[in-house]
């Protein structure tokens, strides 16, 4: 049996890509920042066991998943979700806007793979999954910082993949466009409004729309597939 780590595991697309990984069959532990409450009704809605640290925090990654492994066993999969945005033009984005953003959705991916990649390497067989987005790869007004994150992660993805496709060890990215999440609720209505209209589809994403597309990646046949990006963005981009 597999053992699975979903960074902001418990909400969102995370939530939806947790249990989808966990109805493959295999062990699934979420990471949340946070929000106690939430994560403790997601554990007991799902039997999903969540650990809290900053996944910004290169320290903490690696005592996070030490106790994680502790409880679980080695991580065999990883999928590096967890992410926030902090939108302003640029001329209006202060610089701990564009930090943290950076920190916690690009860095993250550096301090997570460090820890589990020398094992996955040592039993040979590995999958790393990390979620970008449609405005990583096309750019979006006001997203300066979101953007250059989630390219960053796209050109991480396919190194890492270089680095490790010897090993047993797959990396990929998926990126999601416009899905039904807090994240995007918060975006004005108006601005939605013409979002939605660029949408092939003509609506947003479900996570679990998402969440299928990382157990496609992360399942033992997907061994070939590797340094690729998933777009599931209902057309808005073909790339
Ligand atoms: N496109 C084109 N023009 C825009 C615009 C947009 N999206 N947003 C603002 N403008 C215009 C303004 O109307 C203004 O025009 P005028 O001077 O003629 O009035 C001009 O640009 C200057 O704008 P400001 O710098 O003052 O920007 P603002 O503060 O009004 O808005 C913003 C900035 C709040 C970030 C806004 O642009 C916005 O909400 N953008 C969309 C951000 C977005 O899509 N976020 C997605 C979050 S969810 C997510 O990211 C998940 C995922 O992976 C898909």
């Amino acid at each position: 049996m597999r053992t699975a780590l979903v960074t902001g595991g418990t909400t969102g697309i995370g939530a939806a890509i947790s249990t989808a990984i966990k109805a493959t069959g295999a062990r699934v532990a979420a990471t949340h920042s946070g929000n106690e409450a939430r994560a403790a009704a997601f554990s007991t809605a799902t039997g999903i066991p969540t650990f809290r640290w900053d996944v910004s925090d290169h320290a903490a990654c690696a005592t996070g998943i030490a106790d994680v492994e502790a409880a679980l066993g080695p991580i065999d999969i990883l999928v590096n979700n967890a992410g926030i945005t902090c939108d302003a033009s640029l001329l209006k984005m202060n610089p701990e806007a564009w930090k943290r953003v950076l920190a916690v959705d690009l860095d993250s991916c550096f301090n997570m793979a460090q820890v589990v990649v020398g094992g996955m390497k040592a039993r040979r067989w590995g999958r790393i999954v990390n979620i970008a987005s449609i405005n990583g790869q096309t750019g979006q007004f006001g997203q300066t910082n979101y953007a250059a994150a989630k390219a960053g992660m796209l050109g991480f993805t396919k190194a890492l993949a270089l680095e490790v496709a010897r090993d047993g060890v797959t990396v990929n990215a998926v990126a999601p466009g416009y899905t039904d999440t807090e994240m995007v609720a918060a975006v004005a209505p108006e601005i939605m409004k013409t979002i939605v209209a660029r949408i092939p589809v003509g609506r947003l994403a479900q996570p679990n729309e998402i969440a299928r597309c990382v157990a496609f990646l992360v399942a033992e046949e997907a061994g070939f597939i590797t340094g690729s990006t998933l777009s599931v963005n209902g057309g808005q981009a073909m790339i």
